[in-house]
């Protein structure tokens, strides 16, 4: 299992050093130190997104702690590809480079959200589940929901401190998103509004596990985590 979190790691990482770069948010500060292309130049940091991507792919058809079915492989490599590709976070990444500078509605900037952040936490999770295979449909699905309100509510909770953090606990810039006229939740249905709608969807998240009962206690404990973190 713990290929998964790597793989995943790798991708975001990438897609980090990739979304910091001066044709995407142009950020100069990531977890309190400056961002890859400025430690190096913009050819590194376009290379060092080259490079992680496959390795996370790679991690998964060879890693040897993970099931040997070589089906299982198949699925965990499709979930991810499908997750960072065009219908998960480079979607998601082209539609919030896109928008900047329109009025958009909630439910687009949350489409927007699920595509860019939201599928690859729910992959995180689901890949997990992926991995045991006699595990129920129904409890699969109710992981699903679990990780896209999650997902959805990491986001919310991230453009939330862009207005709110300040640079020395967060290790970036703020104000970044309004700089760059980004449609998001504080922008779109303010402040409050934004953070009742994190608090609802955790919520659901909480409620999504209640047929795990205890052995969800994990689960709950990365719900509260990735909420009073950031990147
Ligand atoms: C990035 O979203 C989402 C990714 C797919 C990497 P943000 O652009 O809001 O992330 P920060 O604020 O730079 O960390
Ligand atoms: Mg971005
Ligand atoms: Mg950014
Ligand atoms: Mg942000």
């Amino acid at each position: 299992m713990e290929a998964v979190a790597c793989a995943i790691e790798l991708i975001h990482v990438y897609s980090l050093v990739h979304d910091d770069l001066p044709a995407m948010d142009d950020d100069d500060l990531r977890r309190g130190r400056p961002t890859c292309h400025k430690a190096y130049d913009e050819a590194t940091a376009i290379l060092v997104g080259d490079a992680l991507q496959p390795l996370a792919f790679q991690l998964l058809a060879r890693d040897s702690s993970l099931p040997q079915a070589p089906a299982v492989r198949l699925r965990l490599i499709d979930m991810l590809s499908e997750a960072s590709g065009t219908f998960g976070m480079a979607g998601g990444q082209a539609i919030d480079l896109e928008v900047q500078g329109r009025e958009l509605d909630v439910a687009a900037v949350e489409d927007m959200h699920a595509r860019k952040t939201g599928a690859i936490i729910s992959a995180s999770v689901l890949m997990a589940a992926a991995c045991a295979p006699d595990l129920a449909p129904a409890r699969y699905e109710a992981l699903a929901q679990f990780a896209a309100a999650i997902g959805l509510a990491f986001q919310i909770q991230d453009d939330l401190l862009d207005v709110l953090g300040d640079v020395s606990t967060l290790g970036k810039a703020t104000g970044a998103d309004r700089e760059h006229a980004k449609p998001t939740h504080p922008s779109v249905i303010g402040i409050e509004a934004s953070q009742e709608r994190v608090h609802l969807l955790h919520q659901q998240a909480l409620d999504a596990l209640a047929p795990f009962g205890e052995r969800a206690a994990p689960l709950r404990s990365l719900a509260h985590w990735l909420l009073s973190r950031n990147y």
